[in-house]
């Protein structure tokens, strides 16, 4: 299955991502609002076929039209978000509805949008971890695909603990897109 991926950073997922690709799925293009993202440049030494736009000037809605553009002229028929910091508007999410998925770190419906490791351990919780889910209008809010648990420690601190979570981000994410693809 043709996957774009979509990144704003330092693209750790992307890059876990790339390492199982196979028969369930290929990466046709990788995507970045941020033409200086770190994992832009790792993409580009991989050969990997790169896509670069700021919104930055030309506005969200014609930022999204070349994104769109891109992502059908590079075959792609689904798309992981990965790290990627924006949030896309309805109407781009309606062209690709059931299509996007994205990894979020915390145990969802806990937690959407950010500061998630923080809250995890001012909440006393006993575990985190992190989630895939189905891209809907709701931020954070569609189907949960599959979720991996982190036991949260005494002395934690939300760097330490993001740092085991992303250990299991990057067994999960490339595990749920392949069983997506498929069904
Ligand atoms: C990950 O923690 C992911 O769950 C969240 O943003 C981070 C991206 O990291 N959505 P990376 O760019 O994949 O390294």
């Amino acid at each position: 299955a043709p996957v774009a991926v979509l990144i704003s950073g330092r693209g750790s997922n992307m890059q876990a991502l790339a390492a199982e690709q196979g028969a369930a799925y290929r990466i046709v293009l990788v995507a970045s609002d941020r033409p200086d993202a770190a994992g832009l440049a790792w993409a580009r030494e991989q050969g990997l076929a790169t896509f670069a736009l700021s919104p930055k000037g030309i506005g969200k809605a014609a930022y999204e039209e070349a994104l769109d553009a891109a992502l059908r002229e590079a075959g792609a028929e689904w798309i992981a978000l990965a790290g990627y910091m924006r949030l896309l508007s309805d109407k781009f999410v309606a062209r690709w509805r059931g299509r996007i998925i994205n990894i979020h770190p915390s145990l969802l419906p806990k937690y959407k949008g950010l500061d998630t490791h923080a809250r995890a351990i001012a909440a006393g919780d006993a575990a985190g971890g992190c989630s895939v889910h189905v891209v809907t209008e709701e931020l954070d809010g569609g189907e949960v695909l599959g979720r991996a648990e982190v036991a949260i420690r005494p002395d934690d601190t939300p760097e330490r603990l993001a740092a085991r979570v992303l250990v299991e981000e990057h067994r999960l994410y490339p595990a749920v897109l392949k069983a997506f693809v498929r069904a």
